[in-house]
């Protein structure tokens, strides 16, 4: 409590039908023609035709930029932004998981800013702030409806790079439970994830603050209590709902917080090998617990509080109660452990280390990093 910290979140509305007010949000921000950015995979849920409708019936014309790939890259950014000028685009409406947010955000920027996406690389770099955005997230685990951050892809340097400012916070999210039943299994389950790893990586950051730990470790609870039944049945209403509220607690928790070295680690590995996020993360999660441990104690002992885990459980193995209860988390949800499966070689280890050290997600993890520690921890995850 002796040092200042700062909660920043956009306006939420949170509940099932959301989304709908989309138009009413675009219209009182004086909207003409709005971007819609999404990706093909939304495209196909019928979503962003039921969100144009909407628009138009309100009297608005909104143009569709829907080539965003996950790992979003600077030329999609690129892209983006010119259609945003050329067609004369005055609000931004994002819908999608975190690949068409992220580059949703960029593309404010670089709207209001010119220049490249990667001017903006690291923590508040951005000058102006980009044009009203409202976010529609359809997956429970990102946040990047509420988050400061926005992750792109660098394609010439193989790595993922973060934006940080209080400029990429959206204007608006609607967080409606309703848009994650097309989800599939494996999905659900490494977006799920996703949040739990921003919960536990916010709990145990340094920047930490009472305000961000309420959030981080009721998010964890609650993902404990509903991940595997929204992995096992994707219709079960409770267990969505669930998942998107804690999805968004998550993401109050680490915008405000930061994140650690499980995220560092994945964005270098999505930047290398365009892996998935969540999966990234799930895999790389544990090994992190055993190296934070020690220096985050307390913290892990109040989740695991949470999770069920007496204190009693902690006083002879080290962080072993939470890892034995990841691991069976993982595999109740199919996410199955070894990056060495998914292409990561020894080899490849020392750039992704380098890149990893570099990443801002590292300054606040809370054991001390360097590139052969965290090149220790890829190969405890292989
Ligand atoms: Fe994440």
């Amino acid at each position: 409590m002796k040092e200042l910290r700062k909660f920043v979140v956009p306006e939420v509305v949170f509940g099932s039908g959301a989304r709908t007010l989309c138009s009413r949000y675009a219209v009182n921000f004086g909207s003409s023609r709005p971007l819609i950015v999404t990706d093909p995979g939304i495209i196909a849920t019928g979503l962003v035709d039921e969100t144009a409708a909407a628009l138009r019936d309100s009297g608005l014309s909104p143009v569709v930029y829907s080539a965003v790939s996950s790992n979003p890259r600077d030329s999609q950014v690129a892209e983006g932004r010119a259609c945003y000028l050329e067609r004369g685009c005055d609000v931004i409406i994002a819908v999608g998981g975190g690949s068409p947010m992220d580059c949703a955000k960029a593309i404010g920027i670089l709207a209001a800013n010119g220049g490249e996406v990667t001017d903006f690389e690291g923590i508040d770099n951005v000058r102006s702030p980009g044009p009203p955005l409202v976010c529609i997230p359809t997956t429970a685990g990102t946040s990047a409806d509420i988050s400061q951050f926005a992750i792109i892809n660098d394609a010439a340097r193989r790595l993922k790079f973060a934006i940080i400012s209080k400029t990429a916070v959206p204007d608006v999210a609607l967080v409606d439970p309703d848009t994650t039943y097309s989800m599939d299994p494996y999905l659900t389950a490494c977006t799920g994830v996703d949040a739990l790893v921003h919960a536990i990586e916010a709990c145990v950051s340094t920047a930490s603050s009472p305000m961000t730990d309420l959030h981080a470790l009721e998010a964890v609870r609650v993902i404990a209590g509903n991940l595997a039944a929204a992995v096992r049945n994707g219709k079960d209403e409770e267990a969505r709902t669930a998942m998107m509220f804690a999805s968004m607690e998550a993401g109050m928790a680490f915008s405000n917080a930061s994140l650690g070295v499980v995220h560092a680690m994945a964005h270098s590995l999505g930047g290398l090998l365009d892996l998935p996020h969540g999966e990234c993360n799930a895999i790389l999660l544990n090994s992190a617990i055993d190296w934070n441990y020690a220096h985050a104690r307390d913290k892990f002992t109040a989740i695991g509080r949470v999770l069920g885990i007496e204190p009693g459980a902690f006083a002879e193995g080290g962080g072993t109660a939470i890892i034995d209860w990841v691991s069976g988390l993982l595999e109740t949800v199919g996410i199955k452990p070894g990056l060495a499966s998914r292409g990561v070689t020894r080899e490849t280890i020392p750039e992704l280390a380098r890149n990893a050290n570099a990443d801002p997600c590292a300054v606040t993890n809370p054991g001390p990093l360097d590139e052969a520690t965290i090149g220790e921890l890829y190969e405890r995850a292989l």
